[in-house]
């Protein structure tokens, strides 16, 4: 009996080794670690400590490498030519792995959906997010802004405090107002209560966790874990505040939209729910209630992890770098003097300023790895990359390679001077992917990462009692500091 069944298994492998001889095949041409390095590397590293791991072990290959994790093979790509060839090749634009994880929450939103489906998504989306329709927002982000640096004020002269709860309380309230019109600083709407900051942190762990995991790779077992229950959870809330919202804010926009018909007016959209509304009435095929709501989740979602983290560390690089911010305060002073009123042609005017955000992005890119799908086999270099694969696209490597950068580990602003830019291999940055897939929200960001930080600069001296060289930085989907984001502030009114 126990010979049939090893037979019967025997062939089955047999089977699968054979009807799956090419990508086998292929994959055995292209460099990789040995099968013991990476068994050595899944055994001994702490999940927590798995991405860090993995970079120092894929990092030694400087062009690409392969890794199989049992029937999964993944192709990760190293090296700044190929990286361009790939983020921009419409035909290797498609998502898989691991965003499949994120789809029982965003559902097919414009980051985890493909193919057609991405295209018609992308091309009703881009018109949120051009220069002017940033500027139909800059009074919103001013008025959060300002009332996020008085809330500062209660920390000047305090002890050290962990900065990014600030920013990410601040930066959930202000999205939630431009994507959906909650304020949630000055109404008390009951919309507002379950999708905080809270909830997008807690969904965003679930996900690195099972990133983490590969036995919570399939969707059989994952279903059957604890944390696959408490997603669940999550979803239903999210679900619920959903249609909270739906209820609220839907039938004023159909008001307008009405009101719009019989006058022949246009009056101007307040929010992206409004425009999605919008377009929705025009198209309603293309663009379904579903849709919206998926989109929604995956703005805020898109806006909270990345925007966070690099306006965190932007203030930790800052404060670890006196003379940086004095130059970037300075250049704030020329420009407004100690105006808090700042408008949106100011905030162009910040070049230093910008320069620093661009390197604190070269640094902590907002995702260290992306990821796509081979649908077709394709050439690069001299390899053949197999069909059925899983691209892992390294932003890192270009970002801290000695070849492209003067000082590749230290925060250098004057990186980003025109005359260094210009003189650089011209793929070796790109903290905002490129190509099809690219962020849509790129001009958006920086305005408000300027405004922001400018009006911190304006009023705070940020310090910290760490120095930048003992910093420690952990690589999970994107880079943080393990001991936290701890400064303090000092006022800089003068009394
Ligand atoms: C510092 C801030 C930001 C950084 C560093 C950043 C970075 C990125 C990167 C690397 C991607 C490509 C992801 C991939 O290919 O898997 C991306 C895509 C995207 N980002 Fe951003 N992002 C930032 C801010 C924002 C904001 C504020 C929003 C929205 C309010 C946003 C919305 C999106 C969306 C919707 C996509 C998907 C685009 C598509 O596939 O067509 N991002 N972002």
């Amino acid at each position: 009996m126990l010979d049939l069944i090893l037979v019967a298994w025997l062939s089955i492998c047999a089977f699968y080794l054979w009807s799956d001889r090419r990508r086998i095949y292929l994959s055995f041409k292209i460099p990789g670690p040995t099968i013991s390095e990476t068994v050595n590397m899944l055994i001994n590293t702490k999940l927590e400590d798995i991405y860090q791991e993995a970079l120092n072990l894929y990092g030694k290959f400087p062009k690409i490498c392969k890794i199989w994790t049992g029937p999964k093979l993944f192709v990760v790509v190293n090296d700044a030519d190929n990286l361009h060839k790939i983020l921009t090749s419409p035909s290797l634009s498609n998502k898989k792995f691991p965003y499949d994880f994120l789809r029982t929450i965003y559902g097919d939103g414009l980051i985890t959906s493909s193919g057609l489906k991405h295209t018609i998504q992308r091309k009703q989306a881009d018109p949120m997010f051009t220069l002017k329709a940033v500027e139909g927002y800059y009074s919103k982000l001013t008025k959060h802004t300002n009332v996020f640096i008085e809330k500062m004020g209660s920390k000047v002269d305090g002890p050290s405090f962990e900065v990014m709860d600030y920013l990410s309380e601040h930066l959930c309230n202000q999205t939630l107002d431009i994507i959906v019109g909650i304020d949630n600083n000055f109404e008390n709407v009951q919309l507002e209560a379950p999708f905080t900051y809270e909830l997008i942190k807690q969904i965003v762990h679930y996900f690195a966790l099972r990133l983490q995991n590969f036995l919570h790779y399939p969707d059989f077992i994952y279903k059957l874990t604890k944390n696959y229950s408490e997603v669940i959870k999550l979803k239903e809330i999210s679900n619920r505040w959903y249609s909270v919202l739906r209820k609220e804010k839907l039938p004023p926009i159909l008001e307008k939209l009405k009101r719009e018909k019989l006058t022949g007016v246009e009056e101007e959209d307040e929010t992206m729910y409004e425009r999605m509304i919008r377009n929705h009435m025009a198209y309603p095929k293309q663009l379904t209630e579903k849709d919206i709501e998926h989109q929604i989740y995956t703005l805020i979602a898109a806006n909270q992890d990345t925007t966070v983290i690099a306006t965190t560390m932007a203030v930790m690089m800052l404060g670890t770098h006196p003379k940086i911010q004095e130059k970037a305060l300075n250049e704030i002073q020329s420009v407004v003097g100690d105006s808090s009123d700042i408008t949106i042609s100011d905030v162009h005017k910040f070049i230093y300023l910008e320069m620093c955000i661009k390197e604190t992005l070269r640094l902590f890119p907002g995702a260290v790895y992306i990821t796509r799908y081979v649908q077709t086999e394709f050439n690069l270099d001299e390899w053949v990359i197999p069909a059925d694969c899983t691209l892992v696209l390294s932003i890192i490597k270009p970002h801290l390679s000695e070849e492209h950068w003067e000082k590749p580990k230290e925060f250098y602003p004057e990186h980003f001077l025109p005359e260094a830019t210009s003189k650089r291999h011209p793929n070796a940055y790109f903290p905002f992917s490129l190509g099809p897939r690219r962020c849509i929200a790129t001009t958006y960001a920086f305005v408000n990462m300027k405004l922001l930080l400018a009006r911190i600069l304006q009023n705070y001296l940020i310090t910290s009692d760490l120095k930048f060289s003992e910093l420690k930085f952990q690589y999970r989907i994107s880079v943080t500091c393990t001991s936290g984001h701890m400064i303090k502030l000092t006022s800089r009114k003068r009394q």
